[in-house]
């Protein structure tokens, strides 16, 4: 263990903070927060902190959790450290890619770019990234490291459904599908999507022979759910024998989870790089691991 590098974290992320002091062997302390009554924070830091100071935060619901963390990391600068990394295991906003409609903001540029103002690297798990390659597109280049749970899935998968065909319900998924296929040594392929609103998408799924076949279905998020509730239900009609789900942040947004279930899934999996009831899979030695590819 290095005595000049610490782990700081939110209590509501403790379960993965802790799995993650343990792979980096790190000291792990807890910024503590209080909610005033108008709905501001308040912030408070263990100090001194040490030259190297990591802060683990996860981007779900990430509203708040971005105006903490513009709070956090110049107070952790203030309070002695010299470098600081973000682990956002769910980096948030990167779906908004392009101006869909005139005058819409690029989000995914303005957030990437606030949080490469604030931390000298920021590490995440299977970003959104569509139309872009790389996060070096959105933020200077070397600040962001990409890391992805795909590998852990496609093994998890292969272990609990021997012979599984994988689908990726989307063209952005062949990026996640065709590497968690490779990892499981499964067969796979890749639907298409058009999406007409929040919670209404167009699908045409691959046109594989899918009667008598477990399949599984695997996505980098799931959020409303209506991407997999869609895809299994088309699925299901041509004759699968099963449908099971695999993503790597489980968002799973009002009720969606039931709804998938309600849809005919079998069982629903994913990385605990969001805390969720479906955690099958911990990405704490993937960031670990990642974190060290820096020179940490
Ligand atoms: C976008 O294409 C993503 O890969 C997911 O497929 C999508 O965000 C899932 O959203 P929802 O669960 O709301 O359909």
């Amino acid at each position: 263990m290095t005595s000049n590098t610490m782990l700081l974290a939110f209590d509501d992320e403790r379960a993965l903070a802790l799995e993650l002091a343990e792979a980096l062997n790190m000291p792990l302390s807890f910024i503590s927060r209080h909610r005033f009554p108008d709905g501001e924070m308040r912030l408070v830091l263990p100090t001194p902190l040490p030259e190297t100071v990591l802060i683990l935060r996860g981007l779900q619901q990430p509203n708040d959790k971005l105006v903490e963390l513009m709070i956090a990391a110049p107070t952790s600068r203030e309070l002695g450290a010299k470098r600081l990394d973000l682990l956002s295991p769910y980096l948030a906003y990167m779906r908004q890619d392009m101006e869909f409609t005139p005058g819409e903001a690029v989000s995914q540029r303005h957030i990437a770019r606030l949080l490469a103002n604030h931390f000298d690297h920021v590490l995440t798990i299977d970003p959104h990234l569509h139309r872009i390659n790389s996060l070096d597109e959105v933020m200077p280049k070397g600040c962001g490291l990409t890391l992805s749970a795909a590998q852990l899935l496609g093994e998890w998968v292969a272990r609990q459904v021997p012979g599984a065909l994988l689908i990726g319900p989307d063209e952005e998924s062949a990026q996640w599908v065709s590497e968690a296929a490779k990892a499981g040594g499964l067969q796979h392929a890749i639907g298409s999507k058009v999406r007409l609103g929040d919670h209404q998408v167009t699908l045409a799924l691959p046109d594989v022979d899918v009667s008598d076949r477990a399949v599984v279905l695997l996505d980098d998020m799931a959020s409303t759910g209506r991407t997999l509730i869609g895809s299994a239900q088309q699925l299901l009609l041509r004759g699968a024998s099963s449908v099971d789900v695999a993503v790597t942040h489980a968002l799973f947004n009002g009720e969606a989870l039931a709804n998938l279930k309600d849809a005919g899934v079998r069982h629903v999996w994913s990385s605990n790089s969001v805390a969720h009831a479906s955690n099958a899979v911990s990405v704490a030695t993937l960031l670990a691991e990642g974190w060290r590819q820096l020179g940490g």
